[in-house]
């Protein structure tokens, strides 16, 4: 979901949240392992969140064998979005682009639908519980307001304009297309609102010239990928997440 292009690097967004020298890596082989590790101690980092490809088994061990703790694995999945067509929208449920002051209900939404999440910062015992909850709700309303964090945000809402679900949306290099961040307010679950933002956000990415479309999870979040599956999406890749805690206090 959040890579970053180099190797390592400090993330002052997880240093701001959890008061904590954090840093974020890419482990894909045992080189960038060194250099991750000898960072980490030069530049005094007490947490580092690294993701790591889930066929580079080598490269695990070695976070294993020294004490870097398995947080999440990401699973990816993609479709093409020229090739076959992109299913109707049959619901009566209304789907809108992102207005001004709509952040103040998808923050709502996004505390309440993703809290006690089971991602990686959720499944790390040492990171406060409240913190770990803000953080999908501080990337929604960032999406909401930042460019720089979403192209667009899909919002779906009921005939009171009240904001049922979002959806927010990234296009990448190379005609593609990502679907980043979903959520769906509990009362409203079940109901195939996810199931509509999806096809909305495929229409979406179509309209902008992308050829395919891109979305990523937990490997536990059943829900979205029955979804996918039945709207064409193929598994593609996986990641994943390691945690380590360089006070030896695991
Ligand atoms: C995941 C989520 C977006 C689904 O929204 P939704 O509007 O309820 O989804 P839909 O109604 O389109 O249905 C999804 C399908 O998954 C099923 N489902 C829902 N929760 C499920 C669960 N916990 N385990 C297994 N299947 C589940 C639904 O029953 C439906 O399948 P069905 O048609 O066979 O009944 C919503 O539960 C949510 O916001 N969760 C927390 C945040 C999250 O996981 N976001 C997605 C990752 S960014």
């Amino acid at each position: 979901m959040d890579h970053s292009p180099s190797v390592v690097s400090l993330s002052a967004v997880d240093e701001q949240r959890f008061g904590i020298r954090t840093a974020r890596a890419m482990l894909k082989d045992i080189g960038n392992f060194q250099e991750t590790v000898k960072f980490c101690r030069d530049n005094e980092v007490l947490l580092l969140i690294s993701r790591c490809p889930a066929s580079r088994l080598d490269v695990v061990q070695v976070m294993e064998s020294a004490g870097f703790l398995l947080m999440d694995t990401l699973v990816y999945y993609a479709r093409n979005l020229t090739k076959t067509p992109i299913p109707a929208n049959t619901s009566d449920v209304a789907i809108r682009g992102i207005r001004a002051g709509d952040e103040i209900q998808v923050q709502a939404v996004a505390a309440r639908s993703f809290k006690g999440y089971f991602g990686h910062y959720h499944a790390d015992s040492r990171l406060n519980r409240t913190r770990c909850d803000e953080a999908y709700t501080s990337w929604a309303v960032n999406s909401c307001v930042s460019r720089d964090v979403a192209d667009e945000v899909l919002i779906a809402t009921d005939d009171r304009e009240n904001i049922l679900g979002f959806a927010t949306l990234r296009l990448n290099r190379d005609r593609e297309g990502e679907g980043v961040l979903f959520g769906v307010a509990p009362e409203a679950q079940g109901r195939g609102i996810y199931h509509l933002l999806m096809t909305a956000a495929m229409q979406w990415f179509l309209e902008k010239k992308c050829e395919c479309m891109l979305v990523s999870t937990q490997i536990t979040n059943i829900a979205v990928q029955k979804v996918w599956s039945r709207l064409g999406f193929e598994p593609c890749h996986a990641y994943y997440t390691f945690h380590k805690w360089f006070d030896g206090r695991d």
